[in-house]
């Protein structure tokens, strides 16, 4: 059966490119959706980015039927989004989660995460690498 993975963006990641670059890097959005599909050629990728943490959840409550994996990086909503954290504990795919940079070695606020205890595995730090080893991990599993 195809593979169905979400990729999911919250709020700012839009800004990538221009914003911090000295945190997050120059590379865009879009640039690290291009990477994801180059990698990825037949994996049926859906790759969105929101500044609405309603639209998050209603894309975690979308994704709970119809993809094996979310990709997530939820921004900031890591740090405050409890309605974020019951989607992610209902939602039936398995949950990657993933972040540019390491918050858990920033301010202090960086370090509550309301999105790690859903997730099956975290990656922070590598920049936009991270997008492309947390893919690269899940079509390994799916072989397992
Ligand atoms: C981020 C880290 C978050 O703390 C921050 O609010 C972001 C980006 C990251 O990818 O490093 O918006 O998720």
């Amino acid at each position: 059966m195809t593979q169905q993975i979400y990729v999911l963006n919250g709020p700012n990641l839009n800004l990538l490119g221009t914003r911090e670059p000295e945190i997050y890097g120059s590379e865009t959005l879009d640039d690290i959706e291009q990477q994801m599909r180059t990698a990825a050629p037949g994996v049926e990728i859906t790759f969105r980015q929101t500044n609405s943490e309603g639209q998050m959840v209603d894309w975690v409550q979308e994704a709970s039927n119809s993809a094996d994996f979310v990709i997530l990086n939820a921004g900031a909503y890591t740090h405050t989004s409890v309605a974020l954290h019951d989607a992610l504990r209902a939602c039936n795919a398995e949950i990657v989660e993933v972040h540019l940079s390491n918050p858990a070695a920033r301010e202090p606020f960086r370090s509550t995460n309301y999105v790690a205890p859903c997730a099956s595995a975290s990656i922070a730090g590598f920049g936009a690498s991270g997008y492309l080893m947390a893919l690269t991990a899940i079509l390994h599993k799916k072989k397992d």
